[in-house]
């Protein structure tokens, strides 16, 4: 596998490659890879010539007083991990390279609507900071298509709609939430939970597959939500949201959607998590 880390030996690799007209994958990470990232890797082997991972820990998207200083770097068992998967090209450029006049003079890209609400309304600026790098990623890497995770169901919404409204013409792929045995959902973040608040952390999956359960039987909407906020309370977690959204993350409207997503995010000590699950609502509860 190659790395590089300057644009213009990536513009020029990627040029061969388009010459011999070669399909090019894109799978955007920010390293620590673990299998819900390779996983991504493996859908973008399946579906292009030429498999392209990005390693950029993009600064824009975290807000002031979250973990951009302690999120892990690990670029030499990220190659290892990469290299084992199949990825033929690493690019993992400083933020010099990618920024070079600063994060405050940088252009930005705002995604209105899907950006507000959930995620977006506790991290301010988190989208418009990953639409940027995401942006920037696609024009340096014109991939004919990019692989996405299930997990960040949010931020997938966001760069769907980025894509239709700049008519990028690339295909966007959403990849399935790998997870762990006990069910929580492979993220970097998991290392920062000491064993207390790991045992803890499988309570978000459980509760919402029950609470998603619940709906598909047809309970009321309102009455699952509440059962399901205060078992998550109860298990230690704080919840930042717990709600229910139509699957383009539309509010969810029971009169007109067959299908649901239940969104979560919690906190553990100092630690958010963020998970969803499909919601499959049963013909009483259409209307
Ligand atoms: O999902 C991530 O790891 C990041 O938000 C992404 C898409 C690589 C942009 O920095």
């Amino acid at each position: 596998m190659q790395t590089l880390h300057d644009i213009a030996p990536l513009r020029e690799a990627l040029h061969e490659h388009r010459r011999a007209g070669r399909r090019i994958a894109l799978v955007p990470t920010m390293g620590n890879l673990h299998e819900g990232h390779l996983a991504l890797v493996d859908r973008a082997r399946e579906l292009a010539d030429v498999v392209v991972a990005t390693l950029f820990v993009n600064p824009l998207q975290f807000a002031p007083g979250e973990d951009f200083g302690r999120y892990p770097r690990t670029l030499a068992a990220d190659r290892d991990q990469l290299t084992a998967r199949g990825c033929d090209l690493l690019f993992a450029p400083s933020a010099e390279t990618l920024y070079p006049n600063g994060l405050e003079a940088q252009t930005r890209v705002h995604v209105p609507g899907v950006s507000e609400g959930l995620c977006g309304g506790s991290r301010i600026g988190h989208f418009d900071g990953v639409a940027t790098v995401v942006t920037l990623l696609f024009h340096l890497v014109q991939p004919d298509v990019a692989c996405f995770g299930e997990k960040d169901f949010q931020q997938l919404a966001v760069i769907r709609k980025l894509v239709s409204d700049l008519h990028f013409p690339i295909e966007i792929v959403g990849v399935p939430t790998v997870r762990a045995e006990d069910g929580l959902a492979l993220s970097s973040r998991n290392g920062y939970l000491d064993a207390t608040q790991r045992r803890q952390a499988t309570a978000l999956q459980d509760t919402l597959r029950r609470c998603a359960q619940a709906l598909g039987r047809g309970e009321d909407v309102a009455t699952a939500l509440a059962r399901a906020s205060h078992a998550l309370v109860e298990a230690g977690l704080r919840l930042d949201y717990l709600e229910l959204r139509a699957p383009d993350l539309a509010p969810f409207d029971k009169n007109r959607h067959v299908q649901g997503r239940l969104l979560a995010a919690v906190y553990l000590g100092s630690t958010r998590l963020i998970d969803n699950v499909a919601v499959a609502l049963p013909q009483a509860e259409r209307g």
